[in-house]
């Protein structure tokens, strides 16, 4: 249904254009903004002659507000009256002529401001021909390179991206503890951190480190489970980390999904004040939904949002279905750490795989900062990285 909307708009404004060029930038404009190539040419042929005729008299009335004001005596030789078919209005031969040319130059110099609005505009994902044109016709540079608003690193696999994230892990919590400094870590669920997990618990089992000294934070809890759901985020970590690792059972944290709505409030509120107890989060772990969320601080959440209960996206209900067993089964609403909780930590790194990430990551490292996209919130922190796998980079060119 888009891309016949698409489609029909870029046809009926290339109508507006010189007869040659009508078909070629309406295929063109059809494959990047990924319209519908077939009804943009029919709608261009459909509403050419109204087009055309609106857009002669047009160029005629401009060609001879130009030919008043400038002294083009040496066009006379085609100052010939005549009248359009159809509508009946008077056309000057030698005004169209001044006007089709004024149309020529005006559009020339226009053509970068436009193309640059264009692309500044439009957001990314609707532009996904380009990088598909750019790899088939590498000589065409139809984009600017995107910016990198967020240090991003891209390694050539996920296992490479989890070993570097456990190292710097595990080196945070060496050199805290040979200066007896209690390590706070905040941490996240989801497929994007099970392999880092594993990772440290490999440091763990080999490599001696513990986590004695570490006081642990998590992102968050859905609202109705109770810890033993095998759903439950509480029942993931103990599953993934914590039950392979020595951490003091009361130095974990997460928020709980079993408090009455009317104690909710104070839950969160006790949840930032132990956060702050602790001395704040040193490093806080991230993954990143479709619906550009971090934690589960979905589109519309604010930048110095608390902890507090949030109502889950459709889409991320849809993303955890299947665990659940059938969207049903999706718990609506979640306890999350605000956007405000996640950047007062002092490092923050999210991890994102595989290409399903690709167009969200570029979103959030390259697009505007806004409440649409939360991680792009990021983009405002001093210390936070994107350490992501070649698939999830395929966006970032
Ligand atoms: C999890 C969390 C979420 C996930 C995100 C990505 O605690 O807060 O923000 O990190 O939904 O999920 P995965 O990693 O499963 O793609």
């Amino acid at each position: 249904m888009r891309s016949v909307a698409v489609g029909l708009s870029i046809g009926l404004f290339c109508a507006m254009l010189p007869i040659p060029l009508q078909m070629l930038i309406a295929a063109v404009c059809c494959f990047i903004g990924r319209g519908n190539i077939p009804i943009a040419i029919a709608a261009c042929w459909v509403s050419n002659p109204f087009t055309q005729i609106l857009l002669m008299l047009f160029q005629e009335r401009v060609g001879a507000k130009i030919r008043g004001i400038l002294d083009l005596g040496w066009l006379d030789f085609i100052d010939i009256d005549g009248t359009v078919p159809f509508i009946k209005e008077d056309l000057n031969l030698a005004n169209f002529a001044v006007g089709v040319g004024a149309t020529a130059i005006f559009l020339g110099i226009m053509a970068y401001p436009i193309i640059f609005c264009f692309y500044t505009i439009v957001p990314k994902k609707y532009l996904q021909g380009v990088a598909i044109l750019k790899r088939k016709i590498p000589v065409i540079s139809l984009t600017t390179t995107p910016m990198k608003k967020i240090p991003t690193e891209v390694f050539e696999d996920k296992q490479a991206a989890v070993n570097k994230l456990a190292a710097e892990t595990a080196e945070l919590i060496r050199s805290n503890d040979a200066v007896a400094k209690i390590t706070v870590l905040g941490l996240a669920t989801g497929s994007s951190p099970i392999d880092y997990y594993k990772s440290l618990i490999h440091l763990h089992n080999t490599d001696g480190l513990s986590f004695q000294n570490v006081i642990t934070f998590n992102l968050d809890e859905y609202a109705g489970l109770d810890r033993e759901h095998p759903e439950s985020y509480w029942h993931f970590m103990h599953q993934n980390l914590f039950n392979h690792i020595d951490i003091k059972p009361e130095n974990i944290n997460l928020p709980s999904g079993m408090i009455g709505e009317a104690e909710i409030p104070a839950h969160c509120a006790q949840y930032e004040q132990d956060i702050k107890d602790a001395g704040g989060i040193d490093l806080q772990i991230l993954g990143i939904g479709r619906t550009g969320h971090i934690g589960f601080n979905e589109p519309g959440s604010p930048k110095d949002s608390l902890t507090r209960a949030i109502e889950l996206n459709p889409i991320t209900r849809e993303d955890a279905a299947p665990s659940f067993g059938g969207i049903d089964k999706v718990p609506t609403t979640a306890i999350t750490m605000g956007c405000g909780t996640i950047l007062a930590a002092k490092r923050i790194v999210l991890m994102a795989w595989g290409t399903g990430k690709a167009s969200i990551v570029n979103e959030a490292v390259t697009g505007p900062v806004n409440d649409i996209v939360s991680a792009s919130y990021l983009q405002d922190h001093p210390n936070a990285s994107f350490y992501i796998d070649k698939e999830a980079a395929g966006d970032l060119e």
